[in-house]
């Protein structure tokens, strides 16, 4: 990928919007159409409210910062980035196959060799991630999505933090509270370890149906990550349930994947001992679900209540942060 910051840089006017994929506090996600191409080439499009990245981000991270130096099968390319004065623009792939967590709540749970198979793509993700010094951070259903064949894609690196060498350094307290690892509970520094536990979360998760700890009460949550036993199911097969209790531990220096090797030693265990992971990463292996995809514009992987939504897209929002320039959030990749 190539930075630019000279013109023609393509602006918010160049795509259309088709619908609305997502919607957060940080602003939403659609799927656009890209004009000059004649309509046949689909982005998905996140813009995020100014306001919301200064509060969260503390004026440091944009995603291009990150996602411009990354290339990966299983990571969601960023192909263009631009603002307004109110908001960031991503330009992204677009999944088509939607949210994986959209296929397991259908689902209930999913079988170990299917759960195997996207915890490996995720896997060699995450460690192509700490090899750039990136740790991700932020692993959790929502950033899982499938492409059209049913591969993984990690998206959203708006919590990612590059420049990390150990398990100690980056101390800022984020994250989904259910996939948190307990250092980032106590916020006393954390290192990629983290992404291996968040890993594990998500495994436990695709082959129970519920994250780990599972509780709606936020301080039981807290107060089980810290303690308590974790339950494991009795139809989980003792390697999976040796990969989980490996990939869930709570000191991160005797975590699986916590040592000097990081993800190399994750794929040493014994529950990927069938995997070929040459040819998982040059995505020869037939995925074990195809999602359904009527065609380009089918948002059917999508939740109703988002692509049901109006489109409207407006400028008027005068709250703090609106209005800053973000310098270096432009970026043209192709
Ligand atoms: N690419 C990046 N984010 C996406 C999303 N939420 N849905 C589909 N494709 C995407």
């Amino acid at each position: 990928m190539l930075c630019l910051h000279f013109p023609p840089l393509l602006s918010k006017d160049d795509f259309e919007s088709l619908r609305v994929l997502g919607k957060g506090s940080y602003g939403k996600v659609f799927l656009v159409r890209h004009k000059d191409t004649g309509g046949d080439k689909l982005y998905a499009m996140k813009m995020l409210r100014k306001e919301h990245v200064l509060n969260r981000w503390r004026l440091k991270l944009g995603d291009p910062e990150v996602l411009e130096h990354v290339s990966h099968p299983f990571i969601v390319s960023l192909h263009y980035a631009f603002q307004t004065p109110k908001k960031l623009y991503l330009v992204l792939d677009y999944c088509p196959g939607g949210e994986l967590f959209f296929h397991l709540s259908r689902a209930g749970r999913f079988s170990e060799g299917r759960t195997r198979f996207y915890t490996c793509e995720l896997l060699l993700a995450l460690e192509y991630l700490h090899s750039l010094n990136i740790i991700f951070r932020d692993l959790k259903p929502e950033n899982v999505l499938l492409d059209e064949h049913g591969h993984a894609k990690l998206t959203d690196f708006g919590l990612s933090k590059e420049g990390i060498c150990d398990n100690f350094s980056a101390r800022t307290m984020c994250g989904t509270p259910e996939y948190l690892a307990p250092e980032l509970l106590d916020s006393k520094g954390h290192g990629k370890a983290v992404d291996w536990y968040s890993l594990g979360a998500l495994a436990y998760e695709m082959l129970t149906g519920l994250p780990p700890y599972y509780t709606q009460d936020r301080n039981l949550l807290f107060d089980r990550i810290r303690r308590a036993q974790l339950q494991y199911p009795q139809y989980i097969s003792a390697v999976a349930k040796a990969l989980l209790q490996g990939l869930l531990t709570r000191q991160p220096e005797s975590r699986l994947g916590g040592g000097p090797e990081d993800g190399a030693e994750v794929r040493a265990h014994s529950f990927f001992a069938t995997v070929d992971w040459q040819a998982l990463y040059q995505r020869v292996v037939t995925p074990p679900f195809k999602p359904k995809v009527a065609g380009a514009g089918d948002v059917s992987n999508f939740e109703k209540e988002f692509v049901d939504m109006p489109l409207g897209v407006s400028e008027a929002d005068g709250r703090p942060g609106a209005g800053v320039h973000f310098d270096g959030f432009t970026y043209q990749g192709e």
